[in-house]
């Protein structure tokens, strides 16, 4: 074969290379026939990355089979019915020993997207099919979202909200800086096909869209282009007054309608493939639509009105609640739901995978399914705000498969089914990404950034293979080794939630800054749905939030579809991970496996904090296993975990014994007092600030 074997590798441990940190050299060589121009920008991040791989790559300029053995074709008759961004991949036998390789494709995009495909899979020593002719098993491959984009929460000034990678990679001092190895961040999303970027925060400053920022902005949708990654912008709704010096931002007003209509053709003139806005409207004190008495939908289809003509779309956010509304659960649900049909077809509600806000673990949004006539998608968070910052290790793959997979009973779809099927389709997630030269604070959350771009260019993969992949990009090929590894990673979700917010109590995280157990916060003045108390409801007579239908429970079953509302209402059948979530339950409550509630809470966050001393233990068994930067790092994170695990149960455990008056079974580390004191001291964030 021509196409060498793989040269034995030298693990290197450069974490801020992502996922092709652990690349091989093919001995083998190139010559790349390909029907794209030179001149195609995307034609040279292709050839750029097979010049890479292979130690020998020439581009041949006539197509011959005597001479190309990587061939790139353009089906201009759509034969393969690839669509936009498909590719088709496959080898052939050409002579004895002697393998080809051609990647059909429609577009250029196509085409990429085969390339990092037939990559991935050399250096995960997959097989790709060797045809005896072409009607053979190739590869097809179509995403299944057209939209998979990141939101990153960074402001002009440079900082990240929710961010635990240190600054913004997008800006400073108020204007466009973005990294310099900005190229790494465009093939990382392109290798796993995400295709979007929200550069700036859902809070949005309405200077993103003055005439100077938009010159930076350009600057970053040129680079990001050639890797077929679309800029969109997060836009503040209040920008025709604030930033225009309109006397309103009524989306019905004639003159704010002009307004953006000239300010979109403005962006269109600097960025001819600009993807749209995102907007967070009527929520946690932005302004919106609602603010001049009218609907989201009036808000919503103003904007998608203006963006029509260029193809660019609206993700309008469904996270809202008010302190007036009841049940913050509940609220989304009662905004949105009687705007059903009333969007315009470029208009899509982008809906938080729970009804309340990233947690641990919650119920999916009862807004998934329900919302029959409206294009909904998906928003997840890669950035742990409430998962342990980049100091915990948690892979996310597998809470995201959780909420993807579950049932919503709505036509037998399950959640992410019934975001499919529409005219525009997406997935996205808040970006964990900041200047820190390994990009997201800690190899491990890495991890989460690349299983967000596969799930969202296949959802049906699994957590686990997603994690064998990465690790074997990132780490290692040692097949024990890998397999220790993704069985640390396929567990840790379930531990962290286990030592903060088991059995469906949520929010009861640190004022703020949300980091640390503060289950007891009381602070004058503050909306009462901010604080934990709202949530956790402990008291002598027990704990948790009544969501049920009965004893003057919020109802927030009704909005899930039978049989998961009659399941979710009882407390014997609702699963006991979101049990709490339904239920305010007596401490003393036997489930039927025999143990009280105050009990499971017992057994959850020992056992949380027990799962990270075992994932200490095999990682210590790993030295010399994996690179020493990567052994270091992780074993140096991994006491913080343990540490700050600790700190979760002892707080909240001893916390809730002052109502349950219950013993506990296990010595704190911390006292309640020192529990507290520790969040007095320097936060993560804080400490990077130094
Ligand atoms: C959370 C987060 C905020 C963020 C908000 C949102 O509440 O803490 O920082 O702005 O979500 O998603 O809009």
């Amino acid at each position: 074969m021509l196409i060498g074997m793989l040269l034995p590798m030298l693990v290197t441990a450069q974490t801020d290379q992502l996922w092709f940190a652990n690349q091989p050299k093919k001995s083998g060589w190139c010559n790349l026939y390909s029907d794209l121009s030179k001149k195609d920008l995307t034609e040279q991040v292709i050839e750029k990355e097979l010049a890479g791989f292979f130690s020998a790559f020439n581009k041949v300029k006539v197509s011959s089979d005597k001479v190309a053995n990587f061939h790139i074709i353009i089906d201009d008759q759509k034969k393969d019915n690839l669509g936009a961004e498909g590719y088709k991949l496959y080898g052939k036998l050409t002579a004895p020993e002697r393998i080809d390789y051609t990647i059909v494709a429609e577009t250029p995009a196509g085409a990429l997207y085969g390339v990092y495909a037939f990559l991935r899979m050399k250096k995960l020593g997959a097989e790709i099919p060797v045809l005896q002719d072409s009607n053979g098993q190739a590869i097809v491959e179509r995403p299944a979202f057209q939209v998979r984009i990141l939101n990153h929460w960074d402001n002009p000034d440079g900082s990240v909200e929710r961010g635990y990678a240190g600054r913004s990679i997008w800006f400073a001092d108020g204007k466009i800086n973005f990294r310099s190895d900005i190229e790494t961040y465009a093939r990382a999303n392109a290798s796993v096909g995400i295709n979007g970027t929200v550069i700036d925060n859902v809070n949005a400053d309405p200077k993103i869209l003055s005439p100077e920022m938009l010159q930076g902005v350009k600057t970053v949708a040129d680079r990001l282009r050639p890797y077929n990654i679309k800029v969109y912008l997060a836009v503040n709704f209040s920008s025709p007054a604030a930033l225009g010096g309109l006397k309103t931002s009524d989306p019905l007003d004639k003159d704010v309608i002009d307004w953006w209509q000239k300010k979109v053709d403005e962006i269109y003139a600097l960025i001819p493939n600009f993807g749209g806005f995102l907007v967070k409207a009527n929520s946690e004190g932005l302004p919106g639509p609602m603010d001049f008495g009218r609907t989201h939908a009036d808000g919503a289809n103003m904007l998608a009105k203006a963006l029509k003509p260029h193809g660019g779309i609206v993700m309008w956010r469904a996270f809202v609640y008010n302190p007036q509304g009841g049940d913050r659960a509940k609220q989304a649900y009662y905004e949105f739901m009687p705007l059903d049909g009333k969007f315009d077809d470029n208009v899509i509600i982008q809906i938080k995978n729970g009804p309340v806000d990233f947690q641990p673990r919650e119920p999916f949004s009862p807004l998934f399914g329900a919302m029959k006539k409206t294009q909904t998608m998906a928003e997840l968070q890669i950035t742990q705000e409430y998962l342990g910052y980049s100091d915990h290790l948690c892979y996310l793959a597998t809470m995201w498969k959780e909420f993807m997979d579950y049932p919503t009973f709505h036509d037998g779809k399950s959640v992410i089914e019934t975001t499919l099927n529409q005219k525009v389709t997406a997935f996205s997630a808040v970006a964990n990404t900041g200047t820190m030269k390994n990009w997201c604070g800690y190899v491990m959350a890495q991890a989460n950034w690349y299983a967000f771009g596969r799930l969202a260019w296949n959802p049906n993969l699994s957590a686990r293979e997603i994690a064998k992949e990465w690790v074997m990009q990132t780490i290692t090929k040692d097949e024990q080794t890998v397999n220790t590894i993704c069985d640390i990673m396929m567990q840790s979700r379930e531990a962290v939630t286990n030592y903060m917010t088991p059995i469906g109590l949520h929010h009861l995280m640190g004022w703020s800054d949300h980091w640390g157990p503060e289950p007891w916060t009381s602070i004058p003045g503050a909306r009462e749905d901010w604080l934990p108390r709202y949530y956790h409801k402990a008291a002598a007579d027990g704990i948790g939030f009544n969501r049920s239908s009965k004893n003057d429970g919020s109802n927030a079953v009704e909005q899930y579809q039978e049989p998961l509302r009659s399941m979710y209402d009882d407390p014997q059948l609702c699963p006991r991970e979101l049990v709490l979530w339904f239920h305010h339950l007596p401490w003393n409550y036997y489930f039927n496996d025999g143990k009280t509630v105050w009990e499971t809470l017992l057994d959850r966050y020992n056992g949380g904090v027990q799962q990270v001393e075992q994932f200490q233990k095999t990682w210590a068994s790993l030295k010399g296993k994996v690179p020493e930067l990567i052994f270091t790092e992780v074993t140096k994170k991994l006491e913080v975990q343990l540490d700050e695990a600790q700190w979760w149960r002892d707080g909240c455990m001893q916390y809730f014994q002052t109502f349950s008056d219950m013993p506990l079974n296990f010595t704190p580390k911390y006292t309640m007092e020192q529990c507290k004191a520790k969040l007095r001291t320097k936060s993560y964030l804080e400490r990077q600030k130094d």
